[in-house]
């Protein structure tokens, strides 16, 4: 593997699940893959989980790390081309890519949808530029688009709770008080059509995804019937998608907040969520702290998506 953008640069992904569970079994077993490589982590955006899991992946390998959050301590960059650049920002990013490119043999990026254009977001501007002025693998972090790493942990988390071949699996939306990307929903639902899973999106209207990334999920309206019979139920918010109401919020209906009474219409689901999450927005303290939610277990999974995916590009290297 090269770069690694969407579950599609996983290839088979009974394959990659397998080798992720491998890894979960022996995580050290591959530290000279990585001896004497550097992994930059290059931070548009804030970050808890995948820092940390990322960091702690590339350390499993063997790898050195270095972070760079670039709007905190790295000159302020501007990523137009044409500008004249006699405002705050120093550094253009056509300079900067070659430059950290420099210093390592992989580089991690995190940069979100800036909700300023639909058409840079969803061409992955940012993102691409990396994989084009860079010199070395790239790998998605969390794009504008796509959030592949946590999709796959996803999919892992999904596979050791699974008790039926072919789970009912629910992404739901959810309210939320700032407008959120796309990406998350958006990987999920790439993830989960890869799948053989039966899988539902319900949202409110106006909350309609990307098609391309809906692709044979079933889209239903009524939050109710959508849950009827879950195995999982995924929970998360996003901002409207279509035009014109592109990264904005069009509804906050408190109704969709999942609380006991919606897990009692689901077949005993387990709760999922990426995190990090708002409690009694997105989801009430009692849901998240019962039993049934796996949260914690799919964040764990995040040191280990990273670690395979990792593994991949050292050994194409
Ligand atoms: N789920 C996830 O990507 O978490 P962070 O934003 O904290 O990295």
């Amino acid at each position: 593997m090269r770069h690694f953008t969407s579950v599609n640069d996983l290839g088979d992904l009974k394959a990659a699940v397998k080798e992720a569970l491998e890894i979960k079994k022996n995580r050290y077993a591959w530290q000279e893959l990585g001896r004497n490589r550097t992994a930059l982590l290059i931070f548009f955006n804030n970050s808890l989980r995948t820092r940390l899991s990322t960091q702690k992946a590339a350390m499993n390998l063997g790898m050195n790390v270095i972070v760079l959050d670039v709007n905190q301590g790295a000159w302020k960059l501007e990523t137009e081309r044409g500008v004249v650049m006699d405002g705050d920002k120093s550094e253009h990013l056509l300079e900067a890519i070659p430059v950290m490119g420099c210093y390592c043999d992989v580089i991690g990026v995190r940069s979100f949808a800036r909700f300023e254009s639909k058409e840079d977001d969803y061409n992955e501007k940012i993102l691409n530029q990396f994989i084009q002025y860079s010199g070395k693998p790239v790998f998605s972090m969390e794009a504008a688009t796509r959030h592949p790493l946590q999709s796959f942990a996803d999919l892992i988390t999904i596979e050791e709770y699974k008790k039926k071949d072919r789970p009912k699996v629910v992404m739901s939306w959810a309210p939320h008080p700032k407008a959120l990307p796309q990406a998350v929903p958006n990987s999920f639902a790439e993830m989960m059509n890869a799948t053989d899973y039966e899988f539902v999106i319900t949202h409110p209207e106006g909350y309609e995804l990307d098609p391309r990334f809906v692709g044979r999920a079933k889209v239903e309206y009524d939050q109710r019937k959508a849950l009827e019979g879950a195995d999982f139920v995924y929970a998360k918010n996003w901002a409207a998608y279509r035009d014109p109401h592109y990264g904005q919020i069009i509804c906050q209906d408190r109704s969709w907040t999942i609380d006991t009474e919606h897990m009692s219409w689901t077949d005993n689901a387990y709760f999922m969520h990426c995190l990090p999450v708002r409690r009694n927005m997105i989801v009430t303290d009692d849901v998240i702290e019962s039993p049934q939610s796996i949260v914690i277990p799919e964040a764990a999974n995040r040191e280990i998506s990273a670690q395979t995916v990792l593994k991949r590009i050292l050994e194409s290297l």
